[in-house]
């Protein structure tokens, strides 16, 4: 492959590593938020975790939901908390005891040194609701519900600057679903409110729930006719798990990945087309990874049974889902100059690369590994890489590139990095780097992870299977380096360069 600094595809968005706290399941309550345990502190929030949140780089958090936020009324979650009402969740069939709420995670988020993506509810209620909610959050004072955020004990409003319009609205399983007629009306009416309050915020429409609803790109045309001018970005979700014990394709998941934001791209640049819009409507992938969907939840709550954070989709990751997670990563970050902002769901317990026990451990799964390390070394600038070499065949997307890969560079630390992806199972690929347009200096780093134990899953005890190792093979000549990545594997290759060519 061949990298030239020259070659920019736009800035890192740094909000696409954004993650995904939704009120679902124990990311919550005895994830995040657990008062009495060892490391709590004195709003309740487990250090342990918070340490974890900062050393996988999170930059931003969505939330509250997710399915919960379509029948969640936030004010529920504000005030003196043994007035806060308990409620029953319709989306997880819990009982919600609204211990935890706006303000709760606004001081959780200035912990975490993160910004906050906030949903409202355009499910069971509308705009009168999220233009209360914005007032609530961003207004600095002398209007009934600032006031009211300043009783609870905050003066400064948060400035909450991103906001999703609803969630998932297309889907037969929310709360509230609507057409998407009905839809992008309401989310242009709520946009267009919004705005009145503050015509800098950054508004998300939804799209489609994932690729394979029936109702894809009819949606998101639907949705942007009404809405093009009142918003700036569009939701993408999309989970992977292996099908059929297809491992090949399963690896290949950033292929799904770039097929499904190259589409919504053109569909919201068709719609721009027709309006004769100079505007460009950008992505949020506000949901992303690897869920094993058809596993859980095995036994959800129903009937009389109201739990309170039961745990649900508390899937434990293997090292192959590693290799997947780094993978989609490089997807995201080839498609910076779309797709600007991005959520891993979720950030603990519930599908997440951070795990709890209750009045015990956190503990990392194999999946934190590929996202700290990308989040911490992709800086600066997405670059254009040229693949040339070998192609492997997947049932799910025919014949693709063996080596998935994208690069970053930074202008301040002279510092190169290459993500890459062997989506081989049986064999190691060999990869030469050319790079044109600056001098190499030198490798600062190697490393992988999987090759082996594709099946091993990390517990609460350890060991760490998805650690990153050191990869020896990587060997530098003047123009470029050559290594050697094991089947099955995802690679971090970070160089020096100087005296880039302008
Ligand atoms: O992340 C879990 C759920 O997946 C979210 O609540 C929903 O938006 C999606 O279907």
């Amino acid at each position: 492959m061949s990298l030239d600094p020259r070659r920019r595809v736009a800035p890192v968005p740094r909000r696409l590593f954004g993650s995904f706290v939704e009120h679902l399941g124990r990311c919550v309550y005895t994830g995040l938020y657990e008062p009495g345990h060892p490391t709590a502190d004195a709003d309740g929030f487990r250090r342990d975790v918070l340490a974890l949140v900062r050393e996988l780089g999170v930059t931003t958090v969505r939330y509250p939901g997710g399915n919960f936020v379509s029948s969640y009324r936030w004010e529920d979650g504000v005030g003196p908390v043994d007035q806060r009402p308990a409620r029953l969740d319709l989306a997880w069939h819990s009982l919600e005891t609204n211990e935890f709420g706006l303000d709760d995670f606004m001081r959780w988020v200035g912990k975490a040194d993160v910004d906050p993506i906030m949903a409202v509810n355009l499910g069971t209620r509308g705009t009168a609701e999220a233009v209360d909610l914005l007032e609530y959050a961003n207004h600095r004072g002398g209007s009934h519900l600032a006031d009211q955020r300043r009783d609870n004990g905050t003066t400064d409003p948060y400035g909450i600057k991103l906001w999703c319009l609803g969630n998932e609205m297309d889907g037969p399983w929310q709360v509230g679903q609507r057409s998407a007629t009905e839809y992008g009306r309401l989310a242009s009416q709520t946009a267009k409110a919004m705005r009145r309050f503050d015509p800098d915020l950054e508004l998300v429409a939804c799209g489609s729930s994932h690729l394979g609803m029936p109702t894809f790109g009819a949606w998101e045309r639907d949705v942007l006719t009404e809405a093009y001018d009142d918003v700036d970005l569009i939701s993408l979700h999309a989970y992977y798990q292996p099908v059929d014990d297809d491992l090949a394709s399963f690896l290949a998941s950033a292929e799904d990945m770039d097929r499904y934001i190259d589409a919504v791209t053109a569909i919201a640049d068709s719609v721009g087309a027709i309006r004769r819009s100079t505007k460009k409507i950008m992505i949020a992938f506000d949901e992303w990874n690897v869920w094993y969907q058809s596993a859980a939840p095995s036994n959800p709550p129903s009937g009389e049974d109201w739990p309170v954070a039961p745990p649900l989709l508390e899937d434990h990751y293997s090292v192959a889902d590693a290799v997947v997670v780094g993978g989609l990563l490089i997807s995201l970050l080839r498609h910076s100059d779309r797709v600007t902002a991005a959520c891993q769901a979720q950030l603990v317990n519930v599908i997440a690369p951070i795990m709890t026990e209750p009045g015990g451990p956190a503990w990392r799964q194999t999946i934190f590994h590929p996202f700290a390390r990308t989040a911490r070394h992709a800086q600066g600038a997405v670059l254009d890489v040229l693949r040339d070499g070998s192609t492997t065949s997947t049932d799910r997307f025919g014949e693709i590139d063996a080596v998935d890969a994208v690069s970053t560079w930074d202008d301040n630390t002279g510092e190169m990095t290459v993500f890459l992806v062997n989506r081989v199972v049986t064999t190691p690929a060999e990869v030469t780097v050319d790079v044109t347009g600056a001098r190499l200096a030198g490798i600062i780093e190697c490393v992988t992870v999987g090759g082996t134990d594709l099946h091993a899953k990390n517990t609460a005890d350890g060991p760490d299977h998805a650690e990153p190792r050191p990869n020896g093979t990587a060997r530098s000549a003047d123009t470029g380096v050559h290594l050697t990545l094991p089947p099955a594997s995802w690679t971090m290759l970070r160089l020096r360069a100087t005296d880039v060519t302008t």
